[in-house]
């Protein structure tokens, strides 16, 4: 599939459909229209790199550097993910030079990014908590013979390969990836035993295109809400931590199954079928979706719900010149979780709480990797139109969706670490808990 397969037939036919349609057509639309834009792209650019495992030589690769890095660990009552963005000179930490994981469409200087401010940022905590930058070394020490799955879209593929990068100071991962789909990749770290994998699973759950058209000519997506995507779900058993997330194509139009019957939709416009709204079927995806944890029988693993991370279209809709112009961040006063970004982080938290409170009873562990605020305050840090080329016949032409590398989704990686370092002792704590309920309930 080329991009130019994908893209143009759906420019030229939202472009008839647009002018009469209501706002609700247009959300929906361009968050269809940027998914299906963004196709996959594979690493095949840089063959040779993916079988050579050491980094190469650049002014990042300097172990004195990432020394400097270490910091102190900040405290276990800190509550990091409410914060600010503040001045970072020493960001970045990587370039697209140094780095050959970055997706061609998250490539912003190579298409020309004029500004680079965007880059030099780092999440500072409230109050007296600190959040420390990534440190490679100490995250691999941390991960060493252990798995790491990315189960989700193309924003959870943009995290991964932001860590990629990040990790690129220290070992580049070789490719042992057991399909030649790429939306199902497998990388290990072999001088650590650490192996990170994706699975593509836009809605979580099992879907099927119903209609390459349908009534925004985006696509029409059956999602059967009470049954599992087992393209994920029967290969993430002996995985350590897995992290979930899922979001923007939950906008396009669905029609919801469950118990094997229509039970509504989003937007599909057929007669007798009710509309839900998507939150209805986002909300189901999650509840499905932690069910097929919960469910598995030798998972031990420790999940992570990345939340919901906002788009920044302004000045219109995705197709009506709306843009993300911004060069800097937003301060926390100046953003408000809302509308369509507070509903679907709502629906996502309520239905972790659910599945980890349903998952202590079998000693699962469930983390919040809440990185919706920090993101809500990052207007500046998408691709807009530096995602491809200015001449390219993009149906997405300024992708305000996804995030530039290097860029503000590199923070995820400071926050995972952190996470990770506390789990040491967390889950030591709610291990003893459960043992001594269990002994409770013996008795
Ligand atoms: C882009 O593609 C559409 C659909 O095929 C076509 O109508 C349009 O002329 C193209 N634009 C350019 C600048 O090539
Ligand atoms: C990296 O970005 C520069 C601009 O900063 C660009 O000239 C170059 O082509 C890019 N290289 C790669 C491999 O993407
Ligand atoms: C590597 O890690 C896996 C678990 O991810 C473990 O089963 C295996 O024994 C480890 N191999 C070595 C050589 O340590
Ligand atoms: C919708 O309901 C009406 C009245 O019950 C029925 O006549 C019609 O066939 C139904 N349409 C569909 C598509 O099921």
């Amino acid at each position: 599939m080329t991009l130019q397969s994908i893209e143009l037939p759906a420019l030229g036919k939202n472009q008839q459909v647009l002018p009469k349609s209501p706002k609700i057509v247009l959300v929906v639309i361009f968050t269809l229209v940027f998914l299906v834009v963004i196709p996959y792209y594979p690493l095949l650019k840089y063959p040779l790199l993916l079988v050579n495992n050491s980094p190469p030589a650049s002014a990042y690769h300097d172990s004195s550097k990432v020394d400097d890095l270490a910091s102190i660990p900040s405290s276990d009552t800190c509550d990091i993910f409410s914060g600010e963005w503040i001045p970072n000179p020493k960001a970045p930490y990587y370039t697209n030079t140094s780095c050959w994981a970055i997706h061609e469409h998250q490539n912003c200087m190579k298409y020309g990014r004029p500004d680079t401010e965007f880059m030099k940022w780092r999440w500072k905590p409230s109050g007296r908590c600190n959040l420390p930058i990534f440190n490679p070394a100490q995250f691999l020490e941390l991960v060493r013979g252990k798995s790491l799955a990315f189960v989700g879209d193309s924003v959870g593929r943009n995290q991964m390969q932001s860590l990629i990068c990040l990790l690129s100071r220290v070992e580049y991962p070789i490719d042992v990836s057991y399909t030649t789909d790429e939306k199902f990749k497998r990388w290990k770290y072999t001088s650590y035993n650490f192996t990170m994998a994706s699975f593509w699973t836009p809605h979580l759950i099992k879907s099927k295109e119903s209609d390459s058209n349908g009534p925004t000519h985006t696509g029409l997506f059956n999602l059967y809400l009470d049954e599992f995507d087992e393209d994920w779900t029967t290969q993430v058993q002996e995985f350590d931590y897995l992290i979930i997330s899922a979001g923007h194509w939950f906008f396009r139009p669905m029609v919801f199954y469950e118990n094997h019957r229509i039970v509504g939709c989003h937007y599909c416009l057929l007669d007798n079928v009710t509309d839900l709204t998507m939150y209805y079927g986002f909300r189901k995806a999650f509840r499905t979706a932690f069910r097929a944890i919960n469910s598995l029988k030798n998972y031990k693993g420790v999940t992570f719900l990345r939340t919901f991370a906002p788009s920044h279209f302004e000045n219109g809709l995705w197709n009506q010149g709306g843009n993300c112009v911004r060069t800097r961040p937003f301060k926390s006063n100046e953003a408000k979780l809302e509308d369509q970004n507070l509903e679907l982080y709502m629906a996502q938290v309520e239905e972790f709480r659910k599945a980890e409170k349903e998952g202590k009873k079998k000693g699962l562990r469930y983390r919040l990797l809440d990185t919706t605020q920090a993101m809500l305050l990052r207007p500046d840090g998408h691709p807009s139109r530096y995602g491809h080329w200015p001449h390219e016949n993009v149906t997405l032409y300024n992708d305000c969706v996804h995030w530039c590398l290097p860029g503000p989704i590199d923070a995820w990686s400071d926050f995972l670490l952190e996470m990770l370092k506390r789990e040491g002792l967390r889950s030591h704590e709610e291990r003893l808990q459960f043992l001594s309920d269990r002994k409770m309930q013996v008795r």
